[in-house]
């Protein structure tokens, strides 16, 4: 095991490559996905502002319904390796909630991309932050759609963690 941790090296640094636009200026802004009103995350705009020496890495974007959006979760404080999900009873391991409390506080979503003003993209299905840093977008493609999935413990939740 140390030898294998010598070899994948100390860890990664990342850049933002731009910042999330959003109505919702603090974590607590935004309901649990349990508890929020049916349609509230499809309705919920914002942009992403790409800086202007990625611009180029937007090509071809427009082309594409919805975005996959990897950010930091730059506000969540300490990390946690089992935390209690909102409207539940008992812990679950990080890894199998959404929560922003996790040990490499990275977050993922899919948005709408409703348009493209030059490196702003308008965006639906935001869940995240004012301010938030961007480090990834990649196009959302039906390789990314699974049917017949598992949802362990959120089977059966009305409103599933997004
Ligand atoms: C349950 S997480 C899901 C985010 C993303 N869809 C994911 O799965 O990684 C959404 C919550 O993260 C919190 N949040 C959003 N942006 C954040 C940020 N930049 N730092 C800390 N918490 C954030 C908000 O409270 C929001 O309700």
């Amino acid at each position: 095991m140390a030898d294998l941790r010598r070899k994948i090296g100390p860890g990664v640094r990342l850049r933002a490559v731009g910042v999330v636009r959003s109505l919702f200026k603090e974590p607590s802004d935004l309901p649990p996905p349990a508890f929020a009103p049916p349609r509230f995350f499809e309705r919920s705009l914002g942009e992403i502002e790409v800086f202007p020496e990625f611009a180029e890495a937007l090509d071809d974007i427009e082309g594409f319904s919805h975005i996959i959006v990897l950010f930091h979760f730059h506000r969540a404080g300490e990390a946690k390796l089992r935390a209690v999900p909102p409207g539940e009873s008992r812990p679950r391991g990080i890894f199998s909630t959404r929560s922003p409390h996790r040990p490499n506080p990275l977050g993922l979503s899919v948005l709408k991309l409703l348009r493209r003003d030059g490196r702003r993209l308008e965006v639906a299905g935001v869940d995240i932050i004012d301010g938030t840093p961007v480090l990834d977008i990649k196009p959302y493609t039906t390789r990314d759609r699974k049917s017949r999935i598992r949802t362990g413990w959120l089977q059966g939740k009305p409103r599933p963690a997004r």
